[in-house]
């Protein structure tokens, strides 16, 4: 099985399906993306905060490198130019490979210069360790200064996103600047699943709740990056392609917005430590 790609502004294709692996620390995450290998995923999403990278790079060893997409970020403790550089290089490194697909600022970090930040992608762009380079859980205001400070284009923005936060100006502006948007929690960690509205449809479309769901995503052209570790889960998760929502129905998905995150809490409290940026 093959997924559609999207276009980034290198021209590089980006597949729309892509495999989670948040919280899928050390081995774990072995066996759920040998899975997802070998069903037809090629898109591979991680972080140096997932604690995962070593063992993803044992298993992506054994795979033909130019046929993967490999995204990984760069935590918001390591956003100065030098722990940038550095930050990437372990990731290579560990993931064993020369280059990254994709790589993304974590999160926005206000202690931290985006222009310094911005500095150090292009470096990693101009030496060829990074393909394409992007941001995660950046908001407009935070989208547009790092647009401002640099010429490297920012080819994603990876957010939270799902019919309980659907952040449609935010969607929009990324889209009308060739940004590309993935959704982060593609499924709200499962709390949409259960939705009457999401039960019903997949009921009325013979396709299970997180097909109705992710279906929706790419018909927004939103990239998907739902995390699994189920063989089923992450067979379904990539079976997309072969129905349509009517518009009626993606529009009452649409109505189900709730401005809600699962995770991306704007006012959250500074006790607690976010990625590592109270350091
Ligand atoms: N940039 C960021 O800050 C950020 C933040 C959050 C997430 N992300 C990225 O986005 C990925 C996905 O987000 P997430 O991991 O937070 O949550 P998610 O994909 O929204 O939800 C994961 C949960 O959904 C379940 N699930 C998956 N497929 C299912 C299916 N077909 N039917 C029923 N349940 C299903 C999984 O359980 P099973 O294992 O049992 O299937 C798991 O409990 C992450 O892994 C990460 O790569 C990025």
């Amino acid at each position: 099985m093959t997924v559609p790609t999207t276009t980034l502004p290198s021209d590089d294709e980006l597949p729309v399906v892509g495999k989670g692996t948040y919280e899928l620390e050390g081995e774990t995450v072995q066996e759920p993306v040998e899975m997802a290998l070998d069903v037809g995923y090629t898109h591979i999403d991680t972080a140096e905060g997932y604690m995962n990278e070593p063992s993803l790079g044992e298993v992506l060893a054994d795979h033909d490198r130019d046929e993967l997409f490999l995204t990984s970020k760069v935590l918001a403790k390591h956003l100065n130019y030098e722990s940038v550089i550095e930050a990437a290089k372990t990731t290579l490194e560990d993931l064993q490979t020369d280059y990254l697909d994709l790589y993304l600022i974590h999160w926005p970090n206000p202690a931290i210069s985006v222009r310094e930040t911005m500095d150090a992608m292009a470096t990693l762009e101009e030496q060829e360790l990074v393909r394409n380079v992007g941001v995660s859980n950046f908001d407009l205001y935070q989208l547009s200064a790092a647009q401002h400070v640099t010429d490297v284009p920012i080819a994603v923005n990876q957010i939270e996103f799902h019919p309980y936060l659907q952040r449609p100006e935010l969607v929009e502006y990324c889209q009308e600047n060739d940004i590309v948007v993935e959704a982060a929690a593609p499924l709200a960690r499962t709390e949409v699943l259960d939705d009457p509205v999401i039960e019903e449809l997949a009921e009325e479309y013979d396709r299970t709740p997180a097909q109705i769901v992710l279906r929706w995503a790419v018909e927004k052209d939103v990239v998907v990056l739902p995390r699994s570790t189920s063989r089923k889960h992450i067979e379904q998760n990539f079976d997309l392609f072969d129905f349509e929502l009517e518009a009626d129905d993606h529009a009452r998905i649409d109505d189900l917005d709730r401005d809600e995150p699962v995770y991306d809490d704007r006012a959250r409290s500074w006790d607690d430590d976010v990625w590592g940026m109270a350091e």
